[in-house]
């Protein structure tokens, strides 16, 4: 079995260079099924969310070449299924976007329903709600995802939940639909305006993207031709903001867009830890020990929840009590089973956890049980004293590119071994 093995505790230091954001290529990939020809994406984070994309986008028909370990070119030419493999789609949460994409370019899909990190209940109501709202009849049945339109048509859709994922669908179904489609209360991810962005440079009409209301004026074709880079992860970035604190280090993160890290900077203020806004890159650093806080996890640009356990574990060892509300998953406290091993004084009720700081963390053989717990005891175990055994790789290569050369080239001490 795989493991990170990590000795501490270190103080990390130095520089790191963020990633393309997963939750933009995952979104961004399917989208690429509403070309009909050939375009090009750089800046993508070399991640196994991406090469599953990159293996549905294949198996229905799409052909991908790899310029580069970040890049692609997609041609979209021959889309000659509408049948997802089963044994892909199930396996990731984003293969649901191959619906809404599908729906556009082909009028018809068949998937299963969307695996993923096991957060709680993850309905799809709101995506179904966008797809009928256009015009399409969906049928969701012994696991499997049947959506079938013979003519799309733009439409109001409210969304009765701030959903990052119904918001991206709806936006997806409707580029390609009749007339003009408004989308009101739709999520304001960084990652919903970057995939407006990219389906805006192939051609489509979307405005709003970034706010409350996003309107797509349906055209008749997207062209293709040219190339998009990929926006900067906003949760990596986040991830180093915060791992820079726990350890009480001093980091400077590049290639990221401050802009979106501006809910992550308050907090990391606010616990006593400072920050630089450089525009392109953030220097964040921490010379004592965090002070208590309270967060609550909200839609952007609120604090991220794919921040939480990070932050759970910068609270862990903060002065004083602390607490965390997690507004938007029902179960997204695992990670605290993990940390009370470590040392951690963690008493989670639902979806509500109180951290009574502790001065120190102690290595032990953690489990991740998501992506985001993975960061957050890869963070523990760096900060923590002795050796600290990470097992479950399968999530942090999910979502992380290279992390723990990342993390190595700013002083950790951090290596996969195979037991
Ligand atoms: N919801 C509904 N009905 C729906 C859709 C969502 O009730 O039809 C609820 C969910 O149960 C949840 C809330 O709405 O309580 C928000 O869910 P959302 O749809 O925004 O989440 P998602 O699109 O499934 C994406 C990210 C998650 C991230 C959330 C929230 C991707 C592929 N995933 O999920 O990322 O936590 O938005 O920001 O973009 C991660 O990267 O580790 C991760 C889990």
């Amino acid at each position: 079995m795989e493991k990170l093995l990590i000795t501490g505790p270190t103080t990390l230091k130095g520089e790191v260079e963020i990633s393309g954001a997963k939750n933009a290529a995952v979104a961004i990939l399917p989208a690429t099924l509403l070309i009909d020809g050939v375009c090009t994406i750089s800046n993508l984070p070399n991640i196994s969310d991406v090469k599953l994309s990159c293996e549905i986008l294949e198996a229905l028909g799409a052909k991908i070449t790899w310029e580069d370990k970040n890049t692609i070119t997609v041609d979209s030419t021959n889309i000659n299924t509408t049948i997802a493999p089963l044994e892909l789609t199930n396996k990731f949460r984003a293969s649901y976007y191959i619906i809404g994409a599908m729906l556009g370019r082909k009028g018809a899909v068949q998937v299963s329903m969307p695996g993923g990190c096991q957060l709680g209940a993850r309905p799809i109501d709101q995506h179904i709600k966008g797809f009928e709202a256009l015009g399409a009849t969906v049928t969701v049945e012994k696991g499997l995802i049947n959506a079938k339109a013979e003519k799309l048509e733009g439409n109001s859709i409210y969304m009765d939940i701030v959903s990052v994922g119904a918001t991206i669908n709806a936006m997806l179904a409707a580029v390609l639909a009749e007339g003009t489609t408004v989308i009101d209360n739709a999520a304001k991810e960084p990652h919903i305006v970057d995939v407006a962005n990219f389906l805006n440079t192939m051609g489509a009409d979307i405005r709003g993207a970034g706010t409350d209301v996003i309107k797509v004026r349906g055209v008749e074709k997207l062209k293709g031709g040219t190339s998009y880079s990929v926006v900067p992860d906003q949760i990596e970035a986040g991830t180093f903001m915060l791992a820079a604190v726990a350890s009480q280090g001093d980091l400077l993160i590049k290639n990221c867009i401050t802009k979106h890290l501006e809910s992550i900077t308050a907090k990391i203020i606010e616990v006593g830890g400072h920050v630089e806004d450089n525009g392109d890159s953030i220097h964040v650093w921490a010379d004592k020990r965090p002070k208590h806080a309270t967060i609550k996890t909200l839609p952007y640009p609120g604090f991220p929840t794919d921040l939480q356990p990070q932050m759970g574990v910068v609270l862990s060892l903060a002065e004083g009590t602390s607490i965390i509300n997690e507004s938007i998953w029902d179960s997204r406290f695992q990670y605290t089973e993990e940390l009370i091993k470590m040392g951690a004084k963690i008493n989670a009720q639902g979806t509500r956890a109180f951290f009574e700081g502790v001065d120190h963390l102690e290595g032990a053989h953690v489990y991740s049980t998501d992506l985001r717990a993975s960061a957050a005891l890869i963070v523990a175990g760096i900060v923590a004293e002795g050796e600290t055994s990470v097992y479950n790789l399968e999530h942090i290569d999910r979502g992380y590119e290279n992390i723990e050369e990342k993390f190595r080239k700013i002083g950790a001490n951090i290596k996969r071994v195979n037991e």
